[in-house]
């Protein structure tokens, strides 16, 4: 049985049943905790946490939903059970039926015998396991399904009780698993052998949610969720195992197709379980997770989901390599993956070609940071060696990975072979900071996860009415209050406060726009509003200060929106609008928003596009943008169904949770249309001009535009026009020509600094000659110990001590310099053919000195160089090099 029937049976299955069938979401939801989707359950989070009524008619839903989950992306392929996409068939029970309904439809359709759309599994090599305490769902599978209790199992916390591994929905759970035949490992069920025992179904019993972790493997729960829930995820590749007769997912129709290609382009043969079957297993797993990566907004980058993906991508390219290929090879395995995925994932059909276009470009990219990165390994490799250092710093392992996007073990390999070592605990510490920095960022987001608890009574009972769209202020009524996430009767001048209102017309922040200011008044009263939030979708929650009078639960009044601010992020979030349309009109429809801000006068745009746009490009979109402005056209809002919505050619973006009633923001007919919620001016010239700032990388792939709007646009274009005629007339030059003008005196600069440093070296090297007048006799040798003036580099040291060499050459002669330079301290070491004979090691000299200054260096006998920071030490050290020549 195909993988798509096998999806077909599913949901006809749960439909039959009376669920409602919903698509699957994209990989990539607005959760601050999830990297991706991981489970079936991850949509519908809001209606198992009771923040938001589940739309659905009999409060039940089915669902086939794209999973990746990336923790341990180096395991993959060593087993062949794991893959980071999976999809996984799930079942959903909002306060609707529990254990029992849940228990027997899973069994039902295992059962069911194929003619009559279950998928005829042998009941006989089923076997289930349940949470230790759980009687009720042992009970129900030995007394009503029927199920011998010798193939009832009970497991602990890591096994049957399943949660998201971060806040949220969890429960006990009871797993479904196949026998997979005695081949496969030992007797004695799955909880002994969960290889020959394949899990292949998890029903968990939602009923209690889960808090903060207090341990590695352990949580607290803070309490009962509102209703008894079901989730359940079936995992379609393992299921296709069984019913294609295969023994893992990388011999279905899904991913073996991808491996025989592999085996075509590389020449190399699939067998066995060595080094090269696991890097066809990497190519067939990773070409499948990237594919869809792409297909829902990602392009690679350097950091979050753009960084999983490249690191998939350039694992295919790296192990396409190790096994033999010597060209391209990503248009074949994309081209592949994407012929076995359109069945089950049709839109992939229309988006082939961007799909391949983006691998490939990341694939080109790498195969050049392969070389520039092989590049800087060598120089730095060499330039290590010849300090007589056998170890690679951390920080160059870091460089090569950040910079070059060198994984660590391609380090390591290529070091190995160099003979180095690589400092990987100074690499670790690099890779903590930078996580720790990205972790910091992502702490200072406002959507950190909140325990919601507080709020949930309003979330159920009284959701806001947002008035806001028509009018800016409203009559309403105190239902809560919350001061330090503890529900209050009061709050009295000084404190703050979240208030919660029957009807507000502020805004709350979303969609990128930020939230309304204003006030909240009654008579003596006034509280100053300086953020607003949504808890779930429906409730608004007020952050204020008191700042007269007092305010309690049941008081009047009056909540006011701060015009001028509105009317400054109406400008924005509009002119937002008019960039992506102009855009996308430029770059075409690759260029997919990736996030947005808009906050009064002031307006920013992610999108994912892999080049840098040029000043032409980014000239034409201010264009397009200010000549919408000049049109005036009428801005519209239109409520509809996500369907109609999708008719009319909005553009849907990625994150956005269904629901159907969606809200459609039109600006002059096809030129603009957008899902969206925000707030908007009415016709396009109230927007004012747009200035547009600039554009830039925010990791690669994805990029951002700024602009400014309405009155912030004219300030700042008037200062740029300011900044030009004052440069204009302190350059004496028409401003047209301040580019030229500047280009020439840059460039005039530089040839100074060239001709200055050139005098500098002929100064030194007339020197040089009179130098040796200070050379003494130690030992056997003649030896010149001598500080240069400061500021002599690195590089020139060498120049003068090789020509001070040079004219002590058919003697033993010896050359040590030194300069101090910046901070640093520069010193070299150089000896001649006849010194070198007599026993001399520049090298050694250099560790000598090296000691006396608090330095570090090495090189080779003839010539040797180091760097050292304290210059005091420096006398005692030449003192040091001449008493051990003499010595010698
Ligand atoms: N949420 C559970 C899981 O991911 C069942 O869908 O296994």
């Amino acid at each position: 049985m195909q993988t798509h029937e096998i999806r077909e049976r599913f949901t006809d299955h749960f439909v039959k049943a009376g669920h409602e069938a919903v698509p699957s979401a994209s990989l990539i939801l607005e959760d601050p905790d999830l990297l991706f989707v991981n489970a079936g359950m991850v949509p519908f989070k809001p209606y198992f946490l009771g923040e938001q009524n589940p739309p659905f008619k009999n409060g039940t839903a089915t669902s086939i939903q794209k999973c990746v989950r990336t923790l341990d992306i180096d395991e993959v392929g060593i087993t062949t059970r794991h893959n980071t996409f999976f999809q996984m068939a799930g079942n959903f029970s909002f306060g609707q039926y529990f254990k029992e309904g849940a228990i027997k439809h899973a069994w039902a359709l295992l059962t069911n015998p194929v003619s009559e759309g279950g998928y005829g599994l042998d009941p006989e090599r089923l076997w289930v396991t349940v949470y230790l305490d759980d009687d009720e769902a042992a009970d129900i599978w030995e007394n009503v399904v029927g199920i011998p209790a010798e193939r009832i199992q009970r497991l602990g916390m890591a096994d049957n009780y399943w949660h998201m591994g971060v806040p949220g929905p969890c429960g006990p759970c009871s797993e479904i698993y196949f026998d997979r035949g005695p081949e496969h490992g030992a007797e004695g069920g799955p909880a002994v052998d969960d290889t020959r025992y394949l899990e292949i179904w998890n029903l968990v019993f939602m009923e209690k949610e889960r808090g903060k972790s207090t341990g590695p493997d352990t949580f607290e729960i803070i309490g009962d969720l509102p209703k008894k829930n079901i989730d359940t995820g079936m995992g379609v590749e393992r299921v296709a195992c069984l019913l294609q007769g295969v023994d893992n997912v990388y011999e279905t129709d899904l991913l073996r197709p991808v491996i025989d290609a592999a085996e075509e382009i590389t020449g190399a043969k699939y067998e066995g379980d060595g080094p090269d079957a696991i890097r066809f297993r990497v190519i067939a797993d990773h070409s499948r997770t990237g594919m869809m990566l792409i297909l829902d907004g990602v392009t690679p980058s350097n950091e979050g989901r753009g960084y999983i993906l490249r690191r998939l991508l350039r694992r295919i390219i790296r192990s396409a390599r190790l096994l033999g290929a010597t060209g391209e090879t990503m248009e074949r395995f994309m081209t592949v993956i994407m012929d076995t995925m359109t069945p089950s994932y049709p839109e992939i059909a229309e988006n082939r070609e961007r799909i391949i276009r983006t691998a490939v470009t990341e694939e080109r990219a790498f195969l050049k940071t392969l070389e520039s990165g092989t590049h800087r390994f060598d120089e730095a490799a060499s330039a290590i060696k010849e300090q007589g250092i056998t170890q690679f710093s951390g920080e160059d392992a870091f460089t090569l990975h950040d910079t070059y996007g060198f994984p660590l073990d391609l380090t390591l390999e290529m070091a190995a072979e160099a003979g180095l070592e690589v400092d990987v605990a100074g690499f670790e510490a690099a890779m903590s900071e930078q996580r720790a920095r990205a972790k910091a960022d992502n702490l200072a987001k406002k959507h950190g996860h909140a325990d919601v608890s507080v709020y949930r009574e309003w979330v159920d009972n009284n959701p806001t009415e947002f008035v806001g769209f028509s009018d800016l202020t409203a009559d309403a009524t105190v239902l809560g209050l919350v001061i330090n996430g503890q529900s209050v009767t009061q709050a009295v001048e000084g404190d703050d406060v979240e208030v919660i209102l029957d009807v507000s017309p502020l805004y709350a922040e979303s969609g990128g726009q930020t939230a309304d200011r204003g006030r909240l008044v009654s008579e003596g009263t006034i509280l100053e509003v300086n953020d607003v939030q949504k808890v779930g979708k429906k409730l608004w929650v007020h952050k204020a200060k008191v700042t007269a009078g007092g305010i309690e639960l049941g008081q009047r009044v009056s909540a006011e929106v701060d015009e001028a601010w509105r009317h400054g992020a109406r400008q924005a979030h509009t002119g937002t609008h008019l960039i992506h349309a102009a855009l996308r009109e430029v770059l075409g429809p690759t260029a997919v928003q990736a996030g947005s801000l808009n906050r009064p006068g002031y307006l920013r745009f992610d999108f994912n596009y892999t080049e840098q746009l040029t000043p032409e490009q980014l000239e034409e979109i201010s264009t397009i943008a200010n000549q919408a402005v000049d049109a005036d056209f009428p801005v519209n809002t239109i409520e509809t169904t996500l369907d109609e919505a999708k008719k009319m050619g909005a553009m849907a973006l990625f994150g956005e949770n269904y629901g159907n009633d969606v809200r459609v923001v039109e600006i002059g007919g096809p030129f603009s249309i957008e899902l969206c919620g925000g707030t908007h001016t009415e016709h396009t010239s109230q927007i004012g001009p747009v200035a547009v700032l600039g554009e830039s990388s925010v990791g690669s792939g994805a990029r951002r535009i700024e602009a400014y709007s309405g009155m912030d646009s004219f300030r700042y274009l008037s200062k740029e026009a300011a900044l030009a005629s004052g440069l204009a007339a302190s350059l004496k030059a028409p401003s047209e020509e301040l580019p030229e003008r500047i280009a020439s005196l840059t460039e005039k600069l530089r040839a100074a600094e060239k001709e200055i440093a050139n005098l500098h070296r002929q100064q030194l090297a007339s020197q040089t000659g009179a130098l040796l007048d200070q050379a003494v006799e130690a030992g056997q040798f003649t030896v010149l110990t001598h500080r240069l003036p400061d500021g002599v580099s690195g590089g020139d040291l060498r120049t003068v001590a090789t020509d001070l060499r040079g004219r002590l050459a058919g003697k033993p002669g010896v050359v040590v310099l030194a300069s101090a330079d910046g901070g640093k301290l520069p010193f070299i070491v150089g000896a001649t053919k006849e010194a070198i004979e007599l026993g001399v090691k520049s090298g050694e000299l250099v560790k000598l000195l090296s000691g006396y200054v608090d330095g570090r260096g090495g090189g080779k006998p003839d010539m040797a160089q180091g760097s050292g920071s304290n210059a005091e030490g420096l006398d005692a050290g030449f003192r040091a090099v001449r008493e051990e020549l003499a010595g010698l």
